[in-house]
């Protein structure tokens, strides 16, 4: 999309907290002046009581005015979500970062949600992720090189750009969505990824999804594919683990990936409690494991999980499978209809890496944009940025 970047956008990420400094176009004048202001450090800001932490967020959120969004997704925790501008799940959020105004956007939720917002942006608008320790674990596990090689590993057996569309979830880094662009795939979500499957197979036959093993089994499953037509690609094995008969037979060949969270729900957690409530409902998100969402009465993405509780009868009683912040929100959200909702996880399954945006981050990200210096960009390098941005858009055009 044109955006100014020297290296690959976690470097340059990095870059910026590294020197507490912002790092700009060369071309931008407003930039070349930002660049030699010091950034506020965030040692100030580290040991910031809770409640002054808010405090300053309000303060420096009403000097921004317009000129910030925040978004937040759903996983956030309630001290960060109360900020929120805008909130969703990730198609959600990626369509209302298309669509914003704001000169930044500053992003509570995990780095890819942040790059997806830059690559869909416009060139001026700048996007910030509070704290640059916000990764996703599952979508490091499919890294650029590893999907390359399986590509070439692939055309051994079958001509790839012939017969796979490349899908990769939007769960994963930038230059997995360029790989997408570039070799006729796509990015889908939890809440397209039906959809995108179909638009996938309208092109070639077989399919490749990364990284979440889960949300693409549960999605081929959803279309009729038989589990024996799903295999699974393990990215440290030649050929994938997989013998070429097996490559040959398979529509859906999935990447070996999955969510450590949602990894944690188990199906005698749901028998338990259907043993308990016989009228209870349960809904699990798609990338817990296939026998979870197979027990489960509604299979959904954030977004959907909460829309269907909140739309369903009064008195309902729901088991949700996903993370923790989200169930804890809309249990208090409902209660007042009678409505019980309790978690599904024995243990506390929270997103570790959502949790790292904390007041303090986010008090630290808003002051030094209102002084007039960035902090925490992401930018992603144009030349992933543009077929990123192509894999993105068949999607929203798609969904
Ligand atoms: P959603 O798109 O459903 O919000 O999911 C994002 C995510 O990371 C779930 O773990
Ligand atoms: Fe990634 Fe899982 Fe966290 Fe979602 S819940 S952001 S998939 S680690």
């Amino acid at each position: 999309n044109g955006k100014p970047s020297e290296s690959s956008s976690r470097f340059m990420a990095q870059d910026c907290t590294d020197r507490g400094l912002i790092k700009f176009s060369r071309q931008s004048q407003a930039s070349r002046i930002a660049m030699q202001i010091a950034a506020i450090s965030f040692d100030k800001f580290n040991a910031l009581a809770d409640q002054e932490a808010q405090e300053r967020i309000r303060a420096a959120r009403a000097r921004l005015g317009k000129r910030a969004v925040i978004l937040c997704h759903h996983y956030q925790r309630a001290d960060v979500f109360r900020h929120a501008d805008l909130t969703g799940d990730s198609l959600k959020l990626s369509r209302l970062a298309s669509q914003s105004d704001a000169e930044f956007i500053v992003f509570c939720g995990v780095h890819f949600m942040a790059e997806v917002a830059d690559i869909l942006s416009r060139p001026e608008q700048v996007s910030i992720l509070p704290d640059l320790a916000a990764g996703c674990s599952m979508a490091d596990m499919a890294s650029l090189a590893k999907v390359e090689r399986a590509w070439r590993e692939l055309s051994a057996v079958l001509d790839p750009d012939e017969q796979v569309t490349p899908v990769t979830y939007i769960n994963s880094a930038a230059d997995l969505k360029a790989f997408c662009g570039e070799h006729g795939g796509i990015v889908c979500t939890s809440s397209n990824a039906p959809k995108i499957l179909e638009w996938a197979f309208a092109r070639r036959a077989k399919v490749l999804f990364f990284p979440d093993q889960h949300l693409g089994r549960w999605s081929g499953y959803k279309m009729g594919i038989p589990m024996e037509e799903m295999v699974i690609w393990n990215p440290d094995l030649e050929l994938g683990g997989l013998t070429q008969a097996q490559i040959a037979q398979a529509r859906i060949i999935l990447w070996h990936g999955y969510c450590s969270v949602h990894q944690m729900f188990q199906p005698a957690q749901i028998e338990r409690f259907r043993a308990q409530y016989p009228d209870g409902k349960v809904i699990s998100h798609p990338e817990a494991p296939f026998e979870v969402c197979k027990a489960s009465d509604a299979v959904g993405s954030t977004e959907k999980i909460i829309t269907t509780v909140k739309e369903s009868a009064a008195g309902t009683r729901w088991l949700v499978g996903t993370e923790l912040n989200l169930v804890d929100r809309l249990a208090d959200e409902v209660k007042h209809e009678g409505k019980i909702v309790q978690f599904m996880g024995g243990v506390i399954c929270m997103c570790s890496t959502m949790q790292r945006i904390d007041p303090q981050h986010l008090a630290w990200t808003l002051e030094n944009l209102a002084e007039g210096k960035v902090v925490n960009r992401i930018a992603v390098p144009p030349h992933e940025a543009a077929p990123a941005k192509i894999a993105l858009e068949r999607m929203l055009a798609a969904s």
